[in-house]
């Protein structure tokens, strides 16, 4: 299979980068869930909100890199099969998708930075604090980040069904082709 985008199909770093960010929204929106409930006495009371933000800082790298490698590297065109509604569908919903990830990676990260600190990444390196001390600025970023999860894993989920709609329904190569398998 070959790395760069076709006209006919995606190529290994779109695949990668497609499934890799799928597993990590997933990941993370679980990872989310669980921490919030979690008691002080817990031992991952502190690790799993760091792990959570590194992760996160991570799929905001991978995001940037998917921005960057669409832009080099087309992706195919929506099939030809596809109607004028399934077009707008498919073009309003990716396009959601995209800007959905990043309000969502954003405002988890004005969360963090509310108190001018940085995060750490794996203990490796520190991602400084560029915004801090607005006003409520750690209860209103808490808030529509909650907000715009849940609204990014229930379009994700829709997304999802759409794929296995073309695949099984209308029989066409959509999933085919994210998964590296056109023919
Ligand atoms: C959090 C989860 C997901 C996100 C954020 C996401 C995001 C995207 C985006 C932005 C695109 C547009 C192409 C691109 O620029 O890369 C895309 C394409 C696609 N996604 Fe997903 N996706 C997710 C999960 C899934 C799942 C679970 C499936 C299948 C069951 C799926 C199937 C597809 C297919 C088949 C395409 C290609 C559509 C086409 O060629 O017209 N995605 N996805």
């Amino acid at each position: 299979m070959q790395w760069h985008n076709s006209p006919a199909r995606y190529g290994l770093v779109s695949i990668l980068l497609h499934w890799g960010v799928a597993l990590t929204v997933f990941g993370l929106f679980g990872l989310g869930l669980w921490m919030v409930g979690l008691d002080y006495y817990s031992s991952w009371y502190r690790s799993a909100p760091a792990l959570h933000k590194a992760i996160g800082l991570c799929l905001f790298a991978a995001m940037l890199l998917r921005l960057v490698w669409r832009f080099l590297s087309p992706p195919p065109p929506l099939l030809d099969s596809y109607g004028p509604l399934t077009r707008l569908g498919a073009r309003l919903g990716h396009g959601l998708l995209y800007l959905g990830l990043f309000a969502v990676i954003i405002s988890g990260y004005l969360i963090s930075t509310a108190d001018g600190r940085g995060i750490e990444v794996f203990g490796l390196f520190e991602v400084p604090a560029l915004v801090s001390g607005l006003p409520n600025q750690e209860d209103v970023a808490g808030l529509v980040h909650e907000y715009l999860a849940w609204g990014l894993v229930s379009l994700s989920v829709l997304h999802a069904l759409a794929a296995l709609k073309h695949h099984f329904i209308d029989r066409d190569v959509t999933l085919k082709r994210m998964l590296g398998c056109s023919r």
